[in-house]
């Protein structure tokens, strides 16, 4: 399985979400060299969220051209018999968001058992209680800071004290922020605690990655 961040880490997992599909194997050659800790790969299923991007056969042809972990977010409904296709498609994490799971607990071990590390998504105003039940069997937590479904939305800045509560309950549990995060907004999410930062149109709208991951860690720190 991966490694995982300590909670003191900053990682950067930009979202494939804003890249041109046309082109991924080139976008993903490009995030390779600008040093991309993470690729974030969001699946959606017009249900859970009111959109639908891309999903296990082109996974499965993203694992072929790359080395780095590929992050999955899984934004759809009853997520657990998609989860072996997945797995075997290339995934080393699969998170699924709490609010489309019945038997959260089982799915998180269904997750681990298939080899790849177990996220839980929380949706910006799903409380963390939910996550002191799970915790055995968690690997890290995505904290949402849009309502899921589309690139390009603003950060909730309510979201920022949800990331601040679960470090304060959780010290040691890394943190995944995901929606909005940009130069103006990662600091923030990283003074509360974040360690890991999802970026799509923050990395997507400038012409050099490189220079956009550095310039997101530097203000990460
Ligand atoms: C939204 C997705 C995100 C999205 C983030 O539902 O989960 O990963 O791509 O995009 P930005 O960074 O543009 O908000
Ligand atoms: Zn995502």
């Amino acid at each position: 399985m991966i490694p995982l961040p300590t909670s003191t880490s900053h990682w950067i997992a930009p979202s494939l979400l804003s890249a041109d599909f046309a082109n991924l194997a080139d976008e993903v050659r490009r995030l390779e060299a600008a040093k991309a800790d993470w690729l974030h790969f969001d699946v959606m299923d017009g249900t859970f969220v009111p959109n639908i991007s891309v999903g296990i056969p082109v996974l499965a042809s993203l694992r072929k051209v790359t080395t780095l972990p590929i992050d999955v977010h899984l934004m759809i409904v009853n997520p657990d018999p998609l989860l072996p296709a997945f797995a075997k498609a290339g995934a080393d994490t699969l998170t699924v968001q709490v609010e489309a799971c019945t038997h959260l607990h089982r799915t998180l071990n269904y997750i681990r058992d298939l080899g790849c590390r177990a996220g839980a998504a929380l949706n910006p105003h799903t409380p963390i209680d939910c996550l002191d039940y799970v915790a055995d069997c968690l690997d890290f937590v995505l904290v949402m800071t849009v309502n899921p479904g589309f690139g390009g939305q603003s950060y909730i800045d309510s979201c920022t004290k949800k990331i601040a509560a679960i470090r304060k309950r959780f010290p040691d549990l890394p943190i995944e922020v995901d929606g909005g995060i940009k130069n103006d907004t990662i600091g923030r999410a990283a003074q509360a605690g974040a360690n890991i930062f999802v970026s799509g149109s923050g990395i997507f709208a400038q012409s050099d990655y490189a220079q956009a991951i550095a310039k997101l860690r530097t203000n990460a720190a």
